[in-house]
């Protein structure tokens, strides 16, 4: 297991996360967020995270460098009781428990921000995104139809939740 650190984000995080996720986009296929971010929006979300709400970044102890990260919120279509999460770690960084050791420290955070349950919407085609919540602890919940990409494509997102 690689040697990292956590912590709640910082605007000083902006560009680290930027270089984990446009990464992540470009490459397509796992994530629903399909238009990279700009500098400027990725210091407006870390300014704006609101009180029932968080994202931890994971900093390699050896480099320094931002190798993933996770938040969680409140969302639209689901109880107050109950966060939505996502998580993202740097290509090339996989498979080395950094995913594992963030959802440890955020599932502590959420518990502590008043949620019981924690909600993942993943795309039906991202297979290791499925495979990591399930060993997670997350349990399919139930299946959004056929949601649109932007190319036009429609891929259903599976519904994991899991108690806290
Ligand atoms: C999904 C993702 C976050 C996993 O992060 P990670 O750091 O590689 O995960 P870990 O190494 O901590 O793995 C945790 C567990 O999940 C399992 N897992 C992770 N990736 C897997 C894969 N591709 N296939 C099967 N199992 C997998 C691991 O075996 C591990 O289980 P174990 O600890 O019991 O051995 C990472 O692949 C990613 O950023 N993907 C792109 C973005 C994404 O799809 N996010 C999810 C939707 S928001």
């Amino acid at each position: 297991m690689v040697k990292i650190l956590i912590r709640p984000v910082q605007i000083e995080d902006a560009q680290g996360m930027l270089d984990v996720i446009n990464p992540i986009i470009r490459a397509g296929g796992t994530s629903a967020i399909e238009v990279e971010y700009s500098l400027e929006t990725q210091c407006d979300y870390i300014a704006n995270i609101g009180p029932r709400a968080a994202c931890n970044v994971a900093i390699e102890e050896a480099s320094s460098a931002i190798v993933g990260f996770q938040g969680y919120e409140l969302h639209a279509n689901l109880p107050d009781h109950i966060a939505d999460i996502s998580t993202f770690v740097r290509i090339g960084e996989r498979s080395r428990g950094i995913g594992r050791q963030l959802c440890d420290f955020t599932f502590k955070s959420a518990r502590a921000n008043g949620f019981t349950e924690i909600n993942a919407a993943i795309r039906a085609d991202n297979f290791e995104g499925l495979a990591f919540y399930s060993r997670m602890g997350f349990r399919d919940h139930s299946v959004l139809r056929a949601k649109p990409l932007k190319n036009g494509k429609r891929v259903d997102r599976i519904l994991k939740r899991r108690p806290l």
